[in-house]
């Protein structure tokens, strides 16, 4: 690696987020996101107008994100994108102008595996001890829970995941059961601050091992609001703060059994978190309990590189770029993306 400075652009289009961010080596300089509230009135992504809505927001949140970091395009080292996982439309408009910019700024792209850069996004620098290797990997978003084991930045294997719906999914789909709005795991985490995690009890899903499986829990739900509301109509108004502490603590119940399992079983005790839902409060506090008891160091993002953001994309392209691990044109977008 030269002593040059490297600025990368990041940019992150795999769902429902335009995020565009500039970092200088491994600080950010600017993290754009623009977010899509379209979606909040269909209670989920629609695919269709997620691609319409990164077409529009490319363009402005790339100029902005390079305006407030100070740079001028010309400063450029590379551009990475997200190639995968993530839905097809959405990643095309991303993958498609990283490339074409790097082309007329002469400059290589690098590809980007979005869970491996939730991760990643944990060495983003600023001015926090940074984690060291081995570590366990827990990926919880709206689209992925997985348990992944760490051993370098690109050297990464899977040790469990979800069998069904990913853990966000499933905050996602009991909040719309309650009538919040999409997403509504912010809304859980809020509401639940004002209620008694006690107060309904669900059962807990029996996987065996590494894996772990949400969607008997929201079927559970579902069943559990009819059987109330059967015999009381007002049954989610009167007690909607009960409802998401008493779910949301069943949720993270869950994720913990798995991480307390995997964490043993592999002698990891250095845990790192990313996606959206390790924004949650709960699941914080509840790390913090557990890490006393268990001698864990963790390690979560900060809010702003949690949910999906380009900064993170950044990252890792900065790391790739610093081991010349580059992409060339062909590199089209992966819906499917393992690593
Ligand atoms: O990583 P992300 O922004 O996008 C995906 O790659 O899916 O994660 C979005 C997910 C959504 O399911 C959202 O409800 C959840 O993260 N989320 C939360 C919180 N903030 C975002 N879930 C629980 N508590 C939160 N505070
Ligand atoms: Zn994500």
């Amino acid at each position: 690696m030269s002593n040059k400075d490297i600025y990368i652009l990041g940019i992150e289009s795999s769902c429902d987020d335009t995020s565009a961010a500039i970092l200088k080596n491994n600080k950010v300089l600017s993290n754009k996101i623009a977010n899509q509230s379209i979606h909040k009135k269909y209670g989920g992504v629609v695919p269709e107008l997620a691609s319409r809505a990164h077409l529009s927001n490319i363009i402005p949140v790339v100029e902005s994100a390079i305006k407030e970091s100070g740079i001028s395009l010309n400063d450029i080292s590379a551009i990475a994108f997200t190639r995968g996982p993530g839905l097809m439309g959405s990643l095309i408009v991303g993958t498609e102008f990283a490339k074409s910019l790097g082309v007329s700024l002469e400059v290589p792209v690098i590809e980007v595996n979005h869970m491996q850069a939730h991760i990643l996004s944990n060495f983003i620098d600023n001015g926090k001890k940074k984690p060291g290797f081995p570590f366990l990997g827990v990926t919880i978003s709206g689209g992925h829970t997985q348990f992944i084991l760490v051993e370098d930045y690109f050297k990464m294997k899977i040790l469990g995941e979800t069998l069904d719906d990913a853990i966000g999914e499933a905050f996602d789909k009991c909040g719309k059961k309650l009538g919040l709005d999409y997403p509504a795991g912010p809304e859980i985490d809020k509401l639940s601050k004002l209620g008694d995690e006690y107060k309904f009890n669900f059962p807990l899903p029996k996987v065996e091992g590494g894996n772990i499986s949400y969607s008997g829990t929201k079927t559970a739900f579902i069943n559990f609001l009819h059987n109330n509301i059967n015999k009381n109509k007002n049954f989610i108004d009167e007690n909607l703060q009960d409802i998401c502490a008493s779910i949301q603590k069943n949720l993270v119940d869950n994720l913990l059994n798995k991480v307390n399992f995997l964490a043993t079983k592999n002698n990891l005790n250095s845990i790192i978190f990313g996606g959206g839902v390790s924004a949650n409060s709960y699941l914080k506090n509840r790390l913090e309990d557990e890490s006393r008891e268990n001698n864990w160091e963790i390690f979560i993002p900060e809010l702003q590189y949690t949910t999906d953001n380009a900064a993170m994309i950044g990252i890792v392209g900065y790391l790739k770029y610093s081991t010349s691990k580059l992409s060339d044109l062909k590199s089209t977008p992966l819906p499917r993306y393992s690593f």
